[in-house]
């Protein structure tokens, strides 16, 4: 695991995407992360929440010289003023925090990435890291209510994803959600249906996406996006329950700062 940092960055720009969805970009350096990993945010004066908020890397250049981006949903007022602020306002970072995911087992199919929301996030990273060792464009299935949810293809590296997109209402690709899309494409052999899935998004569709990977003995990783307060194992703010094996042996409880976000969905007890 890569060490923490606690540091102050200088907030560069806020980026609008629509349905008020915004990309932070703040002024390095950044330690190296892994996709899935993330930091806790906060402003450095006039925060008006107790706590800092957790959000996976978008993007990162790492080094003294370097950047990182973030994707940020607005829900509350800690959210709205990290959008609110002002460039040249100092972010407290604490990261890069938690398990990422691993890299795919030499002679495993490269995975299928399913991704809804702000769970898009942790798949520019894994793009980025998949082009770097010459693999395919990565099957990128993303979903949303509505169009205007689909958001932040544009800060995707070209060429090194395969889109596929589906919204519930129909207003653009697939009409239905992510994993009836992801059936599709399977049925089709559009995208391999033996394929590892590596899944982020809400608590419904990553439930539906696992159990359905159960179902077909198909391996899938998730990346939670659990409520936190410290992000760094101190609080037991962001348990989840997991089976007693494995790595996570002598548990019933994991926290998902820690052990994950990046769990084996068969490692949950849900
Ligand atoms: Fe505090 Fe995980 S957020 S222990």
């Amino acid at each position: 695991m890569r060490p923490m940092q606690v540091g102050m960055h200088r907030l560069l720009a806020v980026e609008a995407l629509g349905a008020d969805n915004w990309v932070l970009r703040l002024e390095g350096p950044f330690e190296a992360a892994l996709p899935g990993q993330f930091c806790m945010l906060s402003l450095a004066e006039g925060w008006p929440v107790l706590l800092p908020r957790p959000f996976s890397y978008l993007d990162l250049e790492p080094g003294a010289r370097g950047l990182a981006t973030f994707l940020v949903k607005v829900v509350g007022p800690g959210t709205r003023a990290l959008v609110e602020a002002p460039p040249g306002t100092p972010v407290r970072v604490t990261g890069p925090l938690g398990r990422g995911f691993p890299e795919p087992a030499a002679g495993t199919p490269e995975p299928v990435c399913i991704a809804g929301g702000v769970g898009l996030a942790p798949f520019l990273l894994w793009a980025r890291a998949r082009q770097r060792v010459g693999a395919a464009p990565l099957p990128l299935l993303y979903g949303g209510a509505t169009a205007a949810a689909i958001v932040g293809q544009d800060q995707f590296p070209a060429g090194a994803q395969d889109w596929h997109l589906s919204t519930d209402d129909g207003s653009l690709g697939f009409h239905g959600n992510v994993l009836e899309l992801y059936r599709s494409l399977a049925a089709a052999g559009r995208v391999d249906g033996r394929a590892p899935v590596l899944c982020c998004g809400p608590d419904p569709m990553m439930h539906a996406v696992a159990r359905d990977c159960a179902e077909a003995g198909r391996p899938c990783l998730v990346s939670l996006e659990t409520w936190m307060a410290c992000g760094y194992g101190v609080c037991n703010g962001c348990s989840v329950g997991v089976h007693d094996r494995g790595r996570l042996a002598g548990r019933r409880w994991a926290k998902a700062c820690v052990h994950g976000p990046v769990f084996d969905a068969a490692e949950l007890d849900w």
